[in-house]
């Protein structure tokens, strides 16, 4: 069979930018003319795609799923036998049953899932107290990213429309212990109490009102002229307004942020299957 793809079309919901970058190296090693974008982290996107064109579609995981917002976003977006590469970005800790979750989700909408990738993010939570996986995607990872385009384009023009296995893929590598730590502490948090996560926080000192946290917020968390106060019933603490902020006004003082950095700082690789 001889597939004439036209063009790809990027999907994300990506609101500190990482899985947007991810998918738009996927999207350039393919070597497809047209690449399109369709960006959910804002707003939802009524689209149908057609089986001549190729859907890449990325989404961060949040807590071990695909982020809640990023699935209800894709709602209004379908397939029609549409071949479709599925990317769980994830902070370098783990991404759980997302791959997968993400998979189902394609699958349910109408694409053929040909490819599926995880890739690491520089975490929403890293600090410069807390690293981690800082400036991820990084050279290495375009790099990846490009050649796994590159092999999702041979597989097209080799006509071959085979459903991958996204429980297939490869585990990432832990560092031994860091897993039962990070589950007992999390246990232990929820007898003892949990430390809470709040909202980021603003230093009034520093705001200067210029909106851009307004702007950058995925779920109209922060209003325009009261941009000191964050709606905790709206935040979803991606930490885009906190990556954002060019005063760094904005922290999230997230009790996860050192035990995430203290376990899970072993530099994990990407892992693709296709
Ligand atoms: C609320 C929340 C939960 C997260 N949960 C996980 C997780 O379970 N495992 C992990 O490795 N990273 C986790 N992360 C990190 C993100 O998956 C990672 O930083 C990703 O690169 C963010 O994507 P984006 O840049 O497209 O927003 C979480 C981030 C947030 C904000």
């Amino acid at each position: 069979m001889d597939m004439d793809i036209k063009k790809a079309t990027t999907i994300t919901f990506s609101p500190t930018g990482t899985s947007r970058t991810v998918a738009n190296y996927i999207a350039q090693g393919t070597g497809i003319a047209q690449i399109d974008g369709i960006d959910l982290t804002h707003e939802a996107v009524k689209a149908s795609l057609g089986s001549d064109e190729l859907a890449i579609i990325s989404a961060p995981v949040y807590g071990g799923k695909v982020a809640r917002l990023a699935v209800d976003r894709m709602s209004e977006i379908c397939g029609n036998g549409t071949p479709a590469v599925v990317i769980s970005v994830y902070g370098n800790r783990h991404y759980e049953n997302a791959l997968v979750q993400l998979a189902d989700l394609a699958r349910e909408k109408g694409f053929v899932v040909i490819a599926a990738a995880t890739f690491v993010g520089e975490h929403s939570y890293s600090t410069p107290a807390n690293p981690i996986a800082v400036g991820r995607p990084d050279d290495g990872d375009r790099a990846q990213a490009l050649q796994f385009g590159a092999a999702i384009k041979q597989k097209i023009d080799a006509g071959n429309l085979s459903e991958i296995d996204a429980a297939a893929i490869d585990q990432p590598e832990q560092i031994e212990g860091a897993m039962a730590t990070f589950k007992s502490t999390i246990a232990r948090w929820m007898t003892e109490g949990m430390p809470s996560i709040k909202t980021p926080t603003t230093d009034a000192s520093l705001c200067v009102h210029c909106g851009l946290c307004v702007k950058l917020c995925p779920n109209q968390a922060i209003e325009a002229g009261n941009e000191c106060v964050t709606n905790p019933d709206r935040c979803i603490k991606c930490c885009a307004c906190v990556k954002g902020c060019n005063q760094h006004a904005r922290t999230l003082n997230s009790p996860f942020a050192p035990l995430i950095s203290q376990n899970f700082n072993n530099h994990k690789e990407n892992k693709t299957i296709i």
